[in-house]
């Protein structure tokens, strides 16, 4: 292609629903064209002389050109559905030994949760194995979508929906929520990188993820989405900035560092930075459980100056 229409394909699915992509708009080309090159011909061909008023001779229909203009479309249109079935019900298809990764998407970022119980804020994936992706929201309705995968899939509470990718091209591609679910909506983005096999099998073994417990909470709960934090490499802008905590929690005056954070964690209205909005999620009290509280509270008070 010299033209790049689409992201690059980089998964089996993507491949397919290109393929049918381009199978239906290579039909609606060629319809397109008869339909301009017969009208083109007609305007030209019987086009009236300047000072001729006379009625044209009177036709009745014509029974084989109107059969043939009702059969083909139909083909046409039970063409592209045959197709779009059978490429919907291969990309269903996640095979006998799938890798399952949990996502949870939250205001405003998202948790990917591995097999071995371990979880992070981008996407890892081995190249050329089915990989059934398991989207549910903790909040509000976001949606799963990687443009080179070519599908998207709404993360909704209460509700566990099913994607299934088989990436074919290693490389990092950025993943987007794509369901408008509130401030930091734009900035709900991370990426996935599809790696070889082996690299895989070492990031499965080895858990890129080291630093302080309240590290893992922090990312876990996305609030790297919209918090900057120096010690964890946030740079998120819809909320306070939180390298700046000791000096906020003296000006907001409501008692010691960490009972401050404590408080801005469960009830986030109890006290509003001036400048920002309502914006915080008001469920993390009860979503996170007693003892990750703990570590992410002492985490952000041993990082904040
Ligand atoms: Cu999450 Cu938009």
């Amino acid at each position: 292609m010299f033209i790049p229409w689409m992201p690059v394909a980089a998964s089996r699915q993507a491949g397919r629903i290109h393929f049918v992509y381009y199978f239906a708009t290579g039909i609606a080309i060629a319809v397109f064209s008869i339909v301009v090159a017969v009208l083109a011909y007609s305007v030209l061909h019987f086009r009236v002389g300047p000072d001729d008023e006379s009625d044209g001779p009177p036709t009745h229909g014509h029974t084989t050109l109107e059969i043939a203009w009702t059969a083909i479309p139909a083909v046409l249109v039970t063409a592209i559905s045959i197709v779009s079935a059978v490429v919907l019900a291969q990309n269903g298809r996640a095979g006998s030994n799938p890798l399952i990764v949990k996502v949870k998407a939250v205001q405003f970022a998202w948790a990917f949760t591995y097999p071995n119980g371990k979880s992070y804020g981008s996407l890892t994936l081995p190249k050329n194995r089915p990989v059934k992706l398991e989207i549910t929201s903790g909040d509000v309705i976001h949606s799963f979508w990687v443009p080179q995968f070519s599908q998207k899939q709404d993360a909704v509470p209460g509700q566990v929906n099913d994607l299934v990718i088989t990436p074919d091209r290693l490389g990092t591609f950025p993943v987007v929520c794509t369901e408008l679910c509130g401030l930091g909506h734009a900035l709900m983005r991370s990426h996935a990188d599809v790696v070889t096999p082996a690299k895989f099998a070492a990031f499965m073994k080895g858990g890129a993820q080291t630093g302080p417990p309240g590290l893992a909470v922090f990312q876990q709960n996305g609030c790297g989405g919209c918090h900057t934090f120096k010690p964890a490499n946030a740079t998120g802008t819809v909320g306070p900035d939180l390298d700046n905590l000791k000096s906020e929690a003296a000006k907001a005056n409501r008692g010691p560092l960490t009972a401050f954070i404590h408080e801005s964690i469960v009830d986030p209205a109890a006290y509003i930075q001036p400048g920002y909005p309502d914006a915080m999620p008001h469920v993390f009290g009860t979503q996170i459980p007693a003892n990750q509280l703990t570590q992410l509270v002492q985490y952000l008070s041993k990082g904040a100056k």
